[in-house]
């Protein structure tokens, strides 16, 4: 079985409204292990190197505001396809579109206050947990329960 891992960021809405531990109950609850994870007030530098690809979006510079207002929860995430599901357990973008019983469906209501960061593929996922944890991650391997994995 290859063990995916995916960059969850808790974005400072989430963390001034405590939902930290319930995004992290909602992880671990599905069978996912947590590799990683920090309180951090972002440099700008980050934020905007963290979100290159939407840099043309007219939303760009309110949404890297947004990131530096209040420290973030930065968390790494392992598991079978935990990429793809990491997504799903998140729910659509636009919390209008977020299916209940989401994140963003239960737990918001603006796209720009949408509480959570989830990696939207293997390749943007190694790509972030380099950029936020350029120190590495503990070297840890969890036991695959044989209760959530056959
Ligand atoms: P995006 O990468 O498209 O979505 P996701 O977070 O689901 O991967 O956009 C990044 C963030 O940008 C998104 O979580 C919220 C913000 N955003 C806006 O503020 N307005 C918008 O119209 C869109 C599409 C995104």
């Amino acid at each position: 079985m290859t063990t995916e891992v995916t960059f969850i960021m808790v974005k400072p809405d989430g963390v001034q409204r405590n939902l930290t531990g319930e995004i992290i109950r909602r992880f671990e609850a599905k069978g996912y292990y947590l590799r990683g994870l920090k309180l951090k007030q972002v440099e700008r530098s980050l934020a905007e190197e963290h979100y290159i690809d939407l840099k043309s979006k007219p939303f760009y510079p309110g949404l890297v505001d947004y990131i530096l207002s209040a420290p973030v929860v930065a968390m790494v995430f392992s598991g079978k396809n935990v990429v793809t599901m990491g997504r799903k357990l998140i729910g659509a973008t636009n919390p209008l579109a977020s299916e209940p019983g989401t994140i963003r469906g239960d737990l918001c209501i603006d796209v720009g206050r949408n509480v959570i960061h989830g990696s939207d593929s293997v390749e943007s996922a190694q790509r972030e947990i380099g950029l936020w944890f350029p120190e590495g991650l503990v070297e840890y391997k969890p036991h695959m329960l044989p209760w959530i994995y056959e």
